[in-house]
């Protein structure tokens, strides 16, 4: 919730389903992202984080990191759980999402080691694991802030164009557009695995609050369809049009091809004014 600068007052958040937030440059934008992050860490230390990896997500982390050491932002209490990870890999390979995780975030903050959660990719019996894994989530008490990528077809977490709305974690088929994109992290598209373990779109619209990022051209298309398209399973990440609170992070390039960006700045500015407690620039009565 926002309040007023002025006198504590809750205020309306003014965004509609997505809130747009678009940046100069990713740099700009995973600062903010960050921002949004230690916000709820240190409004609630035992908060609930879902965690995404890929390249987009990196910048963030490493804010993170160096707010961690700068500023004390303190995850003793945080609970993770990430999205989703490959299947075969074990939690020491190179390219599985576990050693991701590691290096780029848990080796560098105060994170409790038992308090991070990532799928396993080579549990002996997926369907149990998918749903221990739900279950998990469940007993944390939900995640409060989900940090989302988006796949150059749109898919969030390995939700490939397709699968329900309503899905939960479990085994899914990458396709090779997906297989193609990640082949850069293998050194070669034979290298790539071919199935992943992944959170379902519903798992995902559980989450109290979603935090969508993209950054670069190559996600203009999948962004635009994903904000303004239609809702449909061909495009998973635009489900999250059926969320309450979802802040999207883009960089310029990102927000390209979005046809009412003007709107969304103008959504941004009325925010702004809201936060400053400038409200009666907005026409708000009693000032
Ligand atoms: C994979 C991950 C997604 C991620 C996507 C985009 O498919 N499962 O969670 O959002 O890649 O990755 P990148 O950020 O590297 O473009």
């Amino acid at each position: 919730m926002i309040v007023s600068a002025k006198d504590s007052r809750p205020l309306p958040l003014l965004a509609g389903n997505v809130r747009v937030i678009i940046e100069p440059d990713s740099e700009a934008a995973s600062r903010r992202a960050a921002r949004f992050v230690a916000a709820l860490v240190r409004k609630k230390p035992h908060c609930v984080l879902g965690l995404a990896t890929g390249s987009t997500p990196l910048a963030v982390y490493r804010e993170l990191i160096r707010m961690h050491k700068d500023e004390g932002l303190d995850f003793s209490q945080v609970t993770t759980f990430n999205l989703d990870e490959y299947v075969g890999l074990s939690s020491i390979h190179p390219q599985s999402y576990r050693q991701f995780m590691q290096l780029n975030l848990f080796d560098h903050i105060n994170i409790d080691p038992t308090n991070t959660n990532v799928p396993d990719g080579r549990a002996l019996d997926f369907e149990a694991h998918c749903r221990q894994y739900e279950q998990r989530i469940h007993d944390s008490g939900g995640i409060d802030l989900q940090i989302l990528g988006i796949g150059s077809d749109g898919h969030i977490a390995f939700n490939e164009p397709g699968s329900s709305l309503g899905s939960r974690t479990r085994l899914k088929t990458l396709t090779s557009e997906t297989i193609r994109d990640n082949a850069r992290f293998f050194g070669g598209v034979e290298k790539v695995p071919h199935l992943a373990v992944t959170m379902g779109v519903g798992t995902i619209l559980e989450s109290r609050r979603c935090l969508l990022l993209a950054f670069g051209g190559h996600k203009a298309e999948a962004i635009q369809k994903t904000i303004e398209g239609p809702v449909t399973a061909q495009v998973t990440a635009s489900a999250l049009q059926l969320h309450r609170e979802v802040v999207a992070i883009l960089d310029e390039a990102a927000a390209s091809l979005l046809v009412r960006r003007d709107y969304y700045a103008e959504v941004e500015r009325a925010q702004s004014l809201l936060e400053a407690g400038q409200e009666r620039h907005l026409g708000i009565a009693n000032q």
